[in-house]
């Protein structure tokens, strides 16, 4: 039966939230396809005789730029998320992540056995949870970044950040495990974010109140209650 109650816009996400989202996302996408090459050289520069290719060190160049506006978005997000007005949603939401019954409704409503459960945050209990451990695992892959990159450069930031991320270095149980924890992170994040894209569409189709739109314009326009 067709509901007669409106759509009302409704105010989410604030423009630096969307911005550290998107920016994020570009980078993400660089540092994968960048991660990938140094990983597994997938291209072969011009034969020349000169050595002055340096096609590695171009490659890493590109993954470090994009590294450091990653770990600036990072930074950002999580200032957002303590002081910023806008997200006072996003830390209500802790509330119904410590509730069961949110929690069981919510699964129910995914296994299409019931209705989706009234919350007092923007974001469901698993939603929390995936985000929380998708922004632990990016704390993980800029922190392993930051232990490669002061073995790259030594000057500036790299040589200040030398001697702290040499015992960090040391805890993970030296340079060959970093790498691999970086890599490893990597395939975690991909996982993440096809999860991560199904959702929004499951939840922007089946929820019928523009979620999706939230993250672009800010609005989102669930019924008027
Ligand atoms: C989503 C984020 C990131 C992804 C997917 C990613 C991916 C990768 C991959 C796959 C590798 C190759 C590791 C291997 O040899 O198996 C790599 C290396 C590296 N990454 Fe990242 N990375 C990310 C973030 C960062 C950040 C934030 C930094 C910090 C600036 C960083 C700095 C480096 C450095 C310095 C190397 C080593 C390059 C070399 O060996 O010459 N990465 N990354």
């Amino acid at each position: 039966m067709k509901s007669s109650k409106k759509h009302i816009a409704e105010y989410e996400f604030s423009i630096g939230l969307r911005l550290t989202h998107w920016i994020r996302a570009i980078a993400i996408v660089i540092l994968s396809v960048s991660g990938f090459y140094l990983a597994y050289v997938f291209v072969s520069p011009v034969i020349t005789g000169e050595p002055v290719n340096f096609m590695n060190a171009k490659w890493r160049a590109v993954h470090q730029v994009a590294g450091f506006i990653l770990i600036g978005c990072f930074i950002f997000k999580c200032y957002l998320f303590f002081f910023d007005k806008q997200s006072h949603i996003e830390r209500v939401s802790v509330k119904d992540f410590l509730d069961i019954k949110v929690w069981i409704a919510q699964i129910k409503y995914y296994l299409f056995l019931g209705k989706h459960p009234h919350m007092h945050g923007t974001y469901n209990p698993l939603q929390f949870a995936s985000y929380l451990f998708f922004y632990i695992v990016l704390f993980v892959i800029c922190l392993t970044g930051l232990i490669l990159y002061v073995h790259v450069y030594h000057e500036g930031l790299g040589g200040f950040l030398y001697e702290p991320m040499r015992v960090v270095e040391t805890w993970m149980g030296g340079l060959a495990n970093v790498r691999q924890i970086h890599h490893i992170a990597m395939w975690i994040i991909f996982i993440f974010m096809v999860a991560h894209i199904y959702m929004a569409i499951f939840n922007a189709i089946k929820g019928k109140d523009g979620a999706m739109d939230a993250i672009i314009s800010g609005y989102k326009f669930p019924k008027e209650k």
